[in-house]
């Protein structure tokens, strides 16, 4: 089917998330929709799935203009959305999951489980998903996961597929997955809308690009451009892709990890006596596919996981066994992995969450009493400094578009005195304009001297950071090795091989 968005304006208040943007997806085609955070590229897509109204303008299905109230009303006209917080039930089965998506909209058509089960079969089936209908959520890997939003998707006959940021909580190989998904999705005729911020998989996946700035279509571009086209395209100005980094100047040995051993609540060990030390002005990336560890490390390292055993020396303190808010208070800059759980209170401001570390004294707080005009200056000062896409320091985190979620994150962490900067997917979601930004404050932070653990997913990001880089796998450290090694070497340690075999079979290979 042909879908049209005609002259589609949405306003929230004084702002213009969307104005007037006609864009075209054709049947069986994979069209990107790339542009800066805050740009309206959710809005869009909220706009077309029902969820929000347009203050303006027409959603038209092979011409025929459409009224959507909500999102029954766009599922029931072969429009689907594979969210990125998914709204999967954990404790379910797929079937079951599958099943409850079709009592939930005003389908009419009730699905049994046994048809369920049918159903999550044939997709799976069809797909080369390797799905099992009896398999419960809460055991299933995310990028499987993402796999049931698609077959509820499909299980309800969508013919038009958003993907908003799909990627950005897959490894590469599920990204691989997804992206010959929506391949041979498109071969069958069903069209794709596809979010993403990584400009290489835009280029890889892309029948069509439209680009968005400010809320209004700027163009389009070939699947062809290069990466600093594209960047520019988005940005409106040339962007850096590659942050500029001097020889590190190395003190001390300031972070001294020795021992560490973290269990979860089921008693398996997910730390498993992890030693390494990290020096002041380095900066040491912790790269691996996620779940092999890396978040419960970090989070041992600032407080956040109570069954830690062994050492953590901090400029010669011990950090385990204190409190989350005596780390912080020990200098320690923390961005999780989570915004939305344990970064930002969405309810809170701007200006709120960017003094959350520090809500118990100078200079905020004085005599028990916030400090509104020093609050609202800083917060101005950061918003301006970050680039925070809003319509100013007190309008609530939440409704901030997902990458300036992220930003309001770092200013606040990097805008402290710091001992110890930890960062997990530091730029999950942050257009590259935005992350050209964010590494070079890091690299500021190093070179001021602090020692700084980035964990990354993203092996672009570990090469433009890394001193060194740690990689784990499934609790151990596999190895530390100089920053500039390979993809290749660094692919196969992330498999599991150590650092030494992995570097003899890429120098071989
Ligand atoms: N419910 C809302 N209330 C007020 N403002 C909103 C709301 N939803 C979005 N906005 C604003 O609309 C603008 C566009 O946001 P949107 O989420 O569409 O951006 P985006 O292009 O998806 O960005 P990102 O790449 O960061 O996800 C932003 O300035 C955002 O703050
Ligand atoms: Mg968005």
């Amino acid at each position: 089917m042909k879908l049209e968005l005609r002259g589609i304006t949405k306003r929230f208040g004084a702002l213009t998330a969307n104005d007037d943007i006609d864009l075209t997806i054709e049947p069986g085609e994979i069209h990107s929709l790339l542009g800066e955070n805050g740009a309206g590229k959710s809005t869009l897509m909220n706009v077309l799935y029902g969820l929000y109204q347009a203050d303006e303008g027409d959603i038209l299905i092979d011409d025929v203009e459409q009224h959507f109230a909500g999102p029954g009303d766009a599922m029931a006209a072969g429009i689907g959305m594979v969210h990125q917080h998914f709204m999967l039930i954990p404790v379910f089965t797929v079937a079951e999951n599958v099943m409850l998506g079709h009592e939930q909209t005003r389908l009419g058509g009730r699905l049994d489980l046994a048809a369920a089960r049918e159903k999550v079969r044939e997709i799976s089936d069809r797909f080369g998903f390797h799905v099992d209908p009896d398999a419960l959520v809460e055991d299933l890997p995310v990028g499987v996961q993402q796999r049931v939003e698609i077959i509820k998707a499909l299980s309800r006959d969508a013919q038009v597929l958003v993907f908003d940021e799909p990627t950005a909580v897959l490894t590469p190989q599920e990204t691989d997955e997804l992206m010959s998904t929506m391949r041979q999705l498109r071969d069958g005729g069903t069209s794709i809308v596809f979010i993403t911020h990584k400009l290489r998989e835009v280029r890889e996946v892309s029948d069509r690009i439209t680009v968005i700035r400010l809320g209004r279509v700027v163009g389009e571009a070939e699947p062809t451009a290069s990466n600093a086209e594209l960047a520019s395209l988005m940005v409106g100005r040339s962007v850096e892709l590659t942050v500029r980094k001097d020889e590190p100047q190395l003190g001390g040995e300031e972070l001294v990890v020795s021992h560490l051993t973290v269990t979860d609540a089921a008693g398996t060990v997910v730390v498993d006596d992890v030693s390494f030390s990290v020096h002041g002005g380095e900066v040491l990336v912790i790269a691996g596919v996620q779940g092999n560890g890396q978040t419960e490390l970090t989070e041992a390292i600032v407080g956040l996981q109570d069954r830690a055993t062994g050492s953590v020396l901090l400029g010669g303190s011990e950090l385990i066994g204190r409190s989350v808010r005596d780390v912080l208070d020990h200098g320690v800059g923390f961005v999780p992995e989570d915004r939305s759980v344990d970064g930002l209170i969405k309810e809170f401001s701007i200006a709120e969450n960017l003094m959350l570390d520090r809500s118990h004294g100078e200079p905020f707080v004085r005599h028990g009493s916030v400090q509104i005009g020093t609050l609202d200056d800083f917060a101005v000062e950061k918003i301006d400094e970050f680039d925070i896409r809003t319509q100013g320091p007190w309008q609530p985190a939440g409704r901030l578009s997902g990458g300036n979620q992220q930003k309001v994150v770092l200013a606040r962490e990097l805008s402290r005195d710091l001992s110890l900067f930890v960062a997990a997917q530091p730029t999950r979601g942050v257009d590259v304009g935005s992350i050209e930004f964010i590494h070079s404050r890091i690299v500021d932070t190093r070179d001021s001297g602090t020692p700084v653990i980035v964990v990354s997913t993203e092996l672009d990001e570990a090469a433009a950071l890394a001193d060194r880089i740690m990689v784990m796998y499934r609790g151990k450290v596999v190895g530390i090795v100089p920053g500039d090694t390979t993809r290749e070497q660094l692919g196969l340690m992330m498999a599991g091989m150590s650092g030494d075999a992995a570097g003899a079979t890429g120098a071989n290979a």
